[in-house]
């Protein structure tokens, strides 16, 4: 199995990586939302760049079948049924529905991944699950940080460091080759594992903005680990549990 580490959006991927299975992390916390979202009963997400087209989806499918979701700044945005916080879609509100959801960089992110042979949604949630996917594929990999604002996302690369570490665990050396950015994402997630998860991601940029927002505990919910059991999918625009 070979390991490659996108750390930010900038870093473009050769066309032979790009056709591997992907996994996509945007840790704060678009990926925690639709991980969370369809743990707790939504059919399918779609990813989409901005509200107005979230808007006409959600026309589309049907306002009572379909509700939108997102962030501008980290804020929700007006004219839009949910934000972005995890904590909002819970079963009462989210279950049976689809959801039209757009983000600053996750949902970039996952659509960018489109071309790849499978593509994986990962956050700290769902961690040990996607391992475990990982393993039983035993594919070769493209980890790809969303980032933040086109640059890097600290808490993204902790993310990509811990599935390169539990893998690592996992697979004889000789049958797994890590590249240099996975090896110091690894290196990150090992630098923050004695202080801690959510001491760690209250240290990264996005920790402290989300805390200056007052969205607190929405990091203290993404720096749970393998609190759920599912991996979702990106297929046909749509991102869904197999
Ligand atoms: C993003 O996709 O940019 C993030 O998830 C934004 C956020 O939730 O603060």
């Amino acid at each position: 199995m070979q390991i490659e580490v996108i750390p930010y959006p900038g870093v473009q991927p050769t066309r032979e990586q790009v056709e591997r299975t992907i996994v996509v992390m945007d840790v704060l916390r678009a990926t925690s939302t639709i991980v969370t979202a369809l743990d707790n009963g939504a059919t399918e997400v779609i990813p989409l760049s901005d509200a107005s087209e979230a808007i006409v989806m959600a026309r589309r499918l049907g306002e009572d079948q379909c509700l939108t979701g997102g962030e501008r700044g980290g804020l929700p945005i007006p004219g839009l049924n949910l934000g972005n916080s995890p904590r909002e879609y819970t079963h009462e509100v989210i279950s049976g529905k689809k959801l039209a959801l757009c983000t600053t960089n996750g949902t970039q992110a996952i659509r960018w991944a489109q071309p790849g042979k499978k593509v994986f949604i990962a956050s700290f949630l769902n961690l040990p699950a996607l391992v475990a996917q990982l393993l039983a594929d035993d594919g070769d990999l493209l980890l790809v940080c969303s980032g933040r604002n086109g640059g890097l996302a600290l808490e993204d690369v902790y993310c990509a460091g811990m599935i390169v570490h539990q893998l690592a665990t996992e697979i004889t050396p000789s049958k797994l080759f890590q590249s240099d950015s996975a090896v110091l994402s690894r290196i990150a997630y090992q630098s923050i594992k004695r202080s801690g998860l959510e001491k760690g991601l209250f240290g990264t940029d996005h920790g402290k903005a989300l805390k200056e927002l007052g969205m607190d505990d929405d990091v203290s919910y993404c720096a749970q680990v393998g609190v759920i059991d599912k991996v979702p999918i990106y297929t046909g625009g749509k991102i869904i549990l197999p």
